[in-house]
């Protein structure tokens, strides 16, 4: 291993290359109230912590996503977690695949979680988020969600993203 210096360029290169070996579930973070429903493919998802006043999450979306600045205004997020088969629905939520009429949400059912944030209907977990906190980093704002209510459908495989394509976990044992 050598340490060299780079310009910006081939740093932000070989940091999404680094990031592309790194296995991550997908999501698809939704928020619904005053300032309207939006909804996002996000695999920047990590858990914080289950202990506190409540478990604690953290997401982080592009500030030109639609979605950002409705979390912001709505205090509310729910995360979605995906499984194997709904590659198709992150699709959608990534802007990858396009209806004609335009509504990402068309793509799936939906039930309202117990605080009115849209979930996946038979979510493999769905997590309703009150917004505790948020700092913008760069081109991401990241928001802080604390866990409120859960969602647990029948159990099953995450989708998996990984060396830019989706895949499923895979048991070494
Ligand atoms: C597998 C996958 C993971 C993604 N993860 C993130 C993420 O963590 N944060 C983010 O802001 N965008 C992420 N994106 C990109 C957004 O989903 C994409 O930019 C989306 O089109 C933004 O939607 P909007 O601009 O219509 O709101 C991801 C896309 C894919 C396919």
């Amino acid at each position: 291993m050598s340490i060299m210096a780079h310009t910006d360029a081939a740093l932000r290169e070989q940091f999404l290359q680094g990031m592309s070996r790194v296995a991550s579930t997908v999501t698809v973070v939704t928020t619904a109230g005053d300032a309207g429903t939006q909804g996002v493919t996000v695999s920047a998802m990590s858990s914080v912590s289950a202990d506190g006043e409540r478990p604690t999450l953290l997401v982080c979306v592009h500030h030109r996503s639609a979605a950002a600045e409705a979390i912001r205004n709505n205090g509310r997020f729910a995360v979605n977690i995906l499984r194997a088969e709904e590659a198709t629905v992150s699709d959608h939520f990534a802007g990858r695949l396009r209806r004609e009429d335009g509504d990402k949400f068309a793509c799936t059912d939906w039930e309202a979680g117990p605080t009115g944030q849209p979930h996946i209907a038979g979510a493999l977990a769905a997590f309703d988020c009150v917004l505790l906190s948020e700092q913008r980093i760069g081109t991401h704002h990241l928001f802080i969600g604390g866990v409120e209510e859960l969602y647990l459908g029948e159990s099953g495989d995450p989708l998996i993203y990984s060396n830019r394509q989706y895949g499923r976990p895979a048991s070494i044992q």
